[in-house]
C-alpha cells in the first residue's frame, strides 16, 4: 500500500486529544514522528500505540512556549530522524475559554499567559524547525487554529486573538518561505470531540455545536484533522499553501 508520508519524519508539538491522533495517522502513514508535549504521559500513549503498530515514534517532554525546550525538541528530530520535513505546532493554553467572560471580566494574567503560550509558542517552534527544512529545500508546517481564531464570539477574546496570530504567522512563513520550498497551512477546526473535550465542556455545547454545523450528524472527530494535516505534509498537497483550512462541519464559510 502507497503511504503518503513515507520517509518523510514530523515534529509534532502539543499531544492530547487531537496531537496523539494526529501522531498516530502521521506514523500510520509511513512518518517518523516526535511528539511532544508538557504532559510526557500522553504523548507516551500514542508513541506506544504506534510503535506497537510498527511505526516509528518517539515521545519527549516539551514546553512549547520555551525556547530552550523547543531547541531541544528539534536537536532530538535531528538526532534520531536525520532532520525535519515538517512541524505540527498543535498546542494550546486553554484557560480563557468561558464564553461568559469578556474583555472587562478577562483576569489580564490569563490573557498574558495564553499569548504566551500559543502565539509565542508557535513562533518559536517555527523559528527553531524552519532553518531544517530550509536547509533540505522542502518542508510543511502545519499549525492548528480554531474557528475562534476567524469567527465572532462574545468570549474567549485572548484565545481567538491567540489564533488569529497564527494564522498571520502561518501567512508570513508561506509568503516568505514559499521560494526556498517550505509550505505552511492552517487548520482550523471548531469543536472536536474527544475524551479530555468530554469531560470538560457540558452535553448542551455540544448539541449547540452540532446544530450550529452544516453537517448535523455528528461532530469532528481528532481524525478528521489528522487527515488533512497528513494531506498536507504529503506530497499530495504539494501546491497547498498559506490556507486557512476549516475543519468544522460547516460551521464557518468563508470564500
Ligand atoms: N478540541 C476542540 O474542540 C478544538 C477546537 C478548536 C481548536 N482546537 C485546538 O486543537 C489543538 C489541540 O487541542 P485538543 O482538543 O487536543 O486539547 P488537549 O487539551 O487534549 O491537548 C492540548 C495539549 O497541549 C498541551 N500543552 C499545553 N501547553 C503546552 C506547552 N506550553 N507546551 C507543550 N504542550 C502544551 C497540553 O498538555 C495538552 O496535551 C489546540 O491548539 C486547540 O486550540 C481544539
Amino acid at each position: 500500500m502507497n503511504r503518503i508520508l513515507d520517509g518523510k519524519s514530523v515534529l509534532i508539538a502539543g499531544a492530547g486529544g487531537i496531537g496523539n491522533a494526529l501522531a498516530i495517522r502521521y506514523a500510520a502513514e509511513g512518518a517518523r514522528v516526535v511528539l511532544g508535549d508538557l504532559d510526557l504521559a500522553t504523548a507516551e500513549e500514542a508513541v506506544h500505540a504506534i510503535v506497537k503498530a510498527g511505526g516509528e515514534a518517539i515521545a519527549i517532554h516539551l514546553d512549547g512556549a520555551d525556547e530552550q525546550s523547543v531547541d531541544r525538541a528539534v536537536a532530538t528530530s535531528r538526532e534520531k530522524f536525520g532532520g525535519l520535513d515538517g512541524l505540527h505546532a498543535n498546542f494550546a493554553f486553554m484557560a480563557d475559554g468561558n464564553p461568559q467572560v469578556g474583555i472587562l471580566e478577562l483576569p489580564i494574567e490569563i490573557y498574558d499567559e495564553t499569548q504566551r503560550v500559543n502565539a509565542r509558542g508557535f513562533y518559536l517552534c517555527t523559528r527553531a524547525a524552519l532553518p531544517l527544512m530550509i536547509e533540505r529545500g522542502a518542508g510543511s508546517i502545519v499549525y492548528t487554529s480554531s474557528a475562534a481564531g476567524n469567527a465572532s464570539s462574545p468570549g474567549q477574546v485572548a484565545y481567538a486573538m491567540s489564533k488569529a496570530a497564527g494564522q498571520a504567522l502561518m501567512r508570513h512563513v508561506a509568503t516568505r518561505y514559499g521560494p526556498a520550498g517550505v509550505r505552511a497551512n492552517t487548520i482550523a477546526p471548531a469543536m472536536t470531540l474527544h475524551s479530555r473535550i468530554e469531560a470538560l465542556v457540558p452535553p448542551e455545547m455540544v448539541d449547540w455545536a452540532r446544530g450550529a454545523a452544516a453537517i448535523k450528524s455528528r461532530v469532528g472527530r481528532p481524525d478528521d484533522i489528522a487527515a488533512m494535516g497528513a494531506l498536507l505534509f504529503s506530497d499530495d498537497g504539494s501546491y497547498i499553501t498559506g490556507q486557512v483550512i476549516s475543519i468544522d462541519g460547516g460551521t464557518t464559510m468563508r470564500p
